[in-house]
């Protein structure tokens, strides 16, 4: 329960499925959250559940969470965010870039993908995450102490097995995983690798969580497709994901650094 206590920890993509379960687990274990997130709507109604829950916000009195609804494209905002932060808690001892965006002709054939469809992905998964280790991050390697981690994917070390999608219905529709998902979470692992041994020195540590599929309303088609390609033979829980990010944010990774850990049930080994 105290593996955190001290520590500020921003995460982006904070309010999404995975990002909700995060900012709990952190909190139970200590540690003060800025839960950073575009979608205003979500991150209302994700913060409503945090109130109910009895986790008061910092801004409104004893608490420790506060949240932002801030486009982590925008360098300017991340900047005016990270000051805003300084005054409040000081500087983020911990960074978890989670935010991941679906564009809108997301699951669109590879022939067929717009251009401009990849850019958005990319701005958002590659390019806003190392923004946001320019800003967090710099300030960290300037304190000499802190911890990043980067969200990944399956898709981003393994092809998917086009296989799984036939039949495979997600909020209503066919869906599959487009090339840009795979080659901008391919990209992060890159940007992972470079910046632990850039900030080494420094007791940076930079370090990614690879999901495997989780388990979130899709059709029992998918899910038994998936399963088949998992040693473990199951998608994951959500609640099966925070542990890791718990543990790379925590001193107990003191000497981790431009490490992936794949919590996949085995998929990535075969
Ligand atoms: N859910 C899975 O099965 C799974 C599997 C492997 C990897 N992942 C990865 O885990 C992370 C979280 O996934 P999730 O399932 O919770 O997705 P999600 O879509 O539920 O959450 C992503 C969040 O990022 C936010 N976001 C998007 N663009 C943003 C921007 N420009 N600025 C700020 N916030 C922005 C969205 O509003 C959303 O709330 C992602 O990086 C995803 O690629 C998820």
């Amino acid at each position: 329960m105290s593996e955190l206590r001290n520590k500020t920890v921003l995460i982006t993509g904070g309010a999404g499925i995975l990002g909700r379960r995060i900012v709990r687990s952190l909190l139970d274990n200590g540690g003060r959250v800025a839960i950073v997130d575009v979608n205003a709507e979500v991150l209302v109604a994700f913060t409503a559940e945090l109130e109910r829950e009895g986790r008061t916000d910092a801004a409104r009195g004893p608490g420790r969470w506060s949240a932002h609804a801030v486009d982590i494209t925008d360098l300017a905002a991340l900047r005016d965010l990270q000051q805003h932060l300084r005054t409040v808690w000081g500087d983020i001892d911990v960074l978890i870039n989670n935010a991941a965006a679906k564009s809108p002709n997301f699951f669109a054939p590879f022939h067929e993908f717009p251009l401009q469809d990849w850019e958005m992905v990319f701005e958002t998964n590659v390019t806003a995450a190392m923004q946001c280790c320019q800003v967090f991050g710099h300030a960290m390697a300037e304190r000499g102490e802190g911890s990043i981690i980067n969200t990944l994917s399956i898709y981003g070390i393994v092809a998917p097995d086009q296989r799984i999608y036939e039949g495979s219905i997600y909020e209503g529709r066919a869906i599959n995983t487009p090339a840009v998902y795979s080659a901008s979470k391919a990209a992060l692992w890159g940007l992972t690798k470079y910046l632990a041994a850039y900030w080494g020195a420094r007791n940076v540590r930079v370090n990614a969580v690879t999901p495997g599929g989780v388990e979130s309303g899709q059709n029992d088609t998918f899910k038994m497709r998936y399963a088949a390609r998992v040693p473990m033979g199951r998608m994951a829980r959500a609640e099966e994901l925070p542990g890791t990010f718990v543990y790379l944010a925590s001193d107990a990774a003191s000497y981790v650094t431009g490490q992936n850990i794949c919590v996949d049930g085995g998929l990535t080994v075969w």
